[in-house]
């Protein structure tokens, strides 16, 4: 579960961030939506700990990420916007050095990319140098990246490019056990949402179906006002 709590962030004059507060459940994917400018990648490297906020808090399945960055780094994946990769290092390299960052062994290193290259189909590029990679290729050795420390939540900042929303309601089926995903979109790209009419700020409605909780999306305004939608069928 990934909590923002009343979350503020100013540039100067720049008020990118007021008070906004969400929460990303566990068996849901949610939605962080908002405009270009709107303040989504501003709230979500607040999440993740590289942005210091001016109020309010994250935590990640309860931990603080200032108190205990360490800590709930280890719960957290990031799929950054424009993830760079290392072009002079293989795909397998590249996910590898990530993983040492987050105290992998190299026994576990070897299975859990094993793993991940097959479920994302890696296998053919995984030894190759990433400089040359297609726009695919790269987004799936940055999310192998993102989940090769099995974290149990995933942030992701505008991943569409080169992966579907299949593909990343997947990830929750997929190799190891993610159960929180949150996803931010420019608010014209094309979801499938709508708003459920219900604007109590933290609050949602999360529409289940009969396949399951893996449909429901919770959708969030990155401006001031928070509200819940599910996806239309
Ligand atoms: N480091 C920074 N210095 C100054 N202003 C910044 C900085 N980071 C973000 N901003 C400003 O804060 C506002 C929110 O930016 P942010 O990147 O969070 O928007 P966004 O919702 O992710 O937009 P997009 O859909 O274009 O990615 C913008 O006006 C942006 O120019
Ligand atoms: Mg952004």
């Amino acid at each position: 579960m990934i909590e923002a709590m009343a979350l503020s962030k100013r540039f100067g004059s720049i008020e990118a961030a007021k008070d906004v507060s969400f929460v990303a459940r566990d068996g849901e994917i949610t939605g962080l939506l908002g405009a270009n400018g709107a303040g989504k990648s501003t709230c979500l490297r607040m999440l993740y700990g590289v942005l210091t906020p001016d109020g309010g808090r994250a935590c990640i399945d309860g931990i603080d990420i200032r108190g205990e960055t360490s800590k709930a780094r280890a719960h957290l994946g990031v799929l950054p916007h424009a993830a760079g990769l290392y072009n002079n290092l293989t795909a397998r390299e590249n996910i590898r050095y990530f993983g040492s960052l987050h105290g992998m062994t190299a026994a576990r290193l070897r299975s859990r990319t094993a793993e991940l290259s097959l479920a994302l189909g890696m296998d053919g590029f995984i030894e190759r140098r990433a400089k040359g990679f297609s726009q695919g290729q790269r987004i799936k050795v940055a999310l192998a990246r993102a989940l090769v420390h099995d974290p149990g939540n995933v942030v992701l900042d505008e991943p569409t490019n080169g992966l579907d929303v299949m593909a990343i309601r997947n990830l929750r089926e997929g190799p190891g056990s993610v159960r929180a995903v949150l996803l931010a979109r420019h608010a014209g790209s094309g979801g499938a949402v709508r708003s459920s009419g219900d604007h109590r700020p933290g609050q949602g409605v999360g529409g289940r179906d009969s396949s399951g909780n893996s449909r429901t999306q919770r959708c969030c305004d990155a401006g001031r006002s928070i509200f819940a939608g599910a996806r239309r069928h």
